[in-house]
């Protein structure tokens, strides 16, 4: 079967066999990921209209206890400065968020110890009791199921965890020993059953990937069913053990988001920061492969230089005001609208109004 063909397939069945996808990963041509974001493009309209959802990050510690290979706030990087924001400072920049019309906030961090469940609930309840038309989504890695659990009850609706690789040799050569895919695996399907829309995702490019690794996360993707998923392109950070690596390919990354959106035509798709990162253009390409999502930065100015997962991370010297209203001229040049909502994944949208009851 000719390339088209198992796109077209993968478009009919919502997914493919192994081999096909590391034929489809290993060999597509430019034309290839032109129909692929075609399709893309249309099946995204058809469910979402021109419409994207913009969620504020809010990045509140680069305090990480994990040592990465790749990422820029990996422990063992002696050169960073390291913070924390307060509860107070957190809820400031949701006050700046919401008046610019943001109805998502992502807190993110890196698994800094210092958060315990004593102090998340509390910070979780005030913004859900503050903004109770905001929805809030963590991304603070990997925690007990207890821990999931206390914190979807103190109101977290959603929460992004990349699985990163889904190959088990691979993910150990991204991380140190002591860090497991499985262990991995296990926190995505607990965020899942509790009742979390989940989201998942892998680096594009990352040293040791292959069409085979590759074929291996979409079909993770396709056997989890995420909400979200975050697809990337690596991007060297030089105080790292991969400071000398290559970044990934703009156009690998962009194809393999327009078969993520064939292979599940409702999820929630970011262009992300990386993408803007390694082309000026780069978020829009997203959009125009069928991303639906844009993340701007919502920490504070102060903070933002210290939370470099990657060398020249875009976002980190226009305030939140500039920033957005460059990513929403940028979206309208190419006839999408940023509209304000939460911006729920449709499955979930009856069981998060229940929620709030
Ligand atoms: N390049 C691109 N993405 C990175 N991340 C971490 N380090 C890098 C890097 N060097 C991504 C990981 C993580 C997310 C928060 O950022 O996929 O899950």
């Amino acid at each position: 079967m000719d390339n088209k063909s198992l796109i077209d397939k993968l478009n009919q069945y919502k997914r493919l066999e192994h081999n096909e996808w590391t034929t489809l990963i290993g060999s597509f041509t430019e034309e290839d990921r032109a129909y692929a974001a075609s399709l893309a493009r249309s099946i995204t309209k058809e469910h979402f209209g021109n419409k994207i959802y913009f969620r504020g990050i809010i990045e509140f510690s680069n305090i990480c206890k994990n040592d990465c290979y790749y990422c820029g706030i990996r422990r063992s990087n002696c050169r960073l400065s390291r913070y924390r924001l307060s509860n107070e400072d957190i809820l400031l920049c949701c006050r700046e968020g919401y008046r610019l019309g943001y109805r998502t906030f992502v807190l993110q961090s890196g698994e800094d110890g210092y958060y315990t469940d004593e102090r998340l609930v509390p910070l979780i309840s005030a913004i859900r009791a503050k903004y109770p038309d905001c929805a809030v989504t963590l991304s603070i890695g990997e925690r007990s199921r207890q821990s999931y659990e206390a914190l979807f009850a103190a109101g977290a609706n959603r929460y992004l965890l990349r699985h990163e690789t889904a190959n088990a040799g691979h993910y150990a050569k991204l991380h140190p020993e002591g860090m497991s895919f499985e262990h991995r695996i296990n926190c995505l399907w607990q965020l899942k059953e509790i009742g979390y829309q989940t989201g998942c995702g892998m680096m594009v490019g990352t040293p040791f990937q292959t069409p085979e690794t590759l074929a291996q996360d979409m079909e993770l993707i396709c056997e989890f069913q995420p909400a979200m998923v975050g697809i990337g392109p690596f991007i060297p950070h030089r105080d790292t053990p991969f400071g000398a690596e290559k970044a990934g390919s703009q156009e690998l990354t962009l194809f393999l988001l327009s078969l993520t959106r064939i292979m599940l035509p409702r999820v929630l798709l970011p262009s992300t920061t990386a993408l803007g990162t390694v082309a000026a253009d780069g978020r829009i390409n997203g959009v125009l492969a069928g991303c639906n999502v844009v993340m701007p930065n919502l920490s504070p100015l102060s903070v933002r230089k210290k939370y470099m997962l990657y060398d020249n991370k875009a976002g980190t010297e226009a305030d939140a005001e500039t920033g957005l209203l460059q990513l929403k001229k940028q979206m309208e040049s190419i006839g999408r609208e940023v509209v304000t909502g939460r911006g729920d994944h449709a499955d979930y949208i009856k069981k998060e109004e229940a929620k709030n009851d």
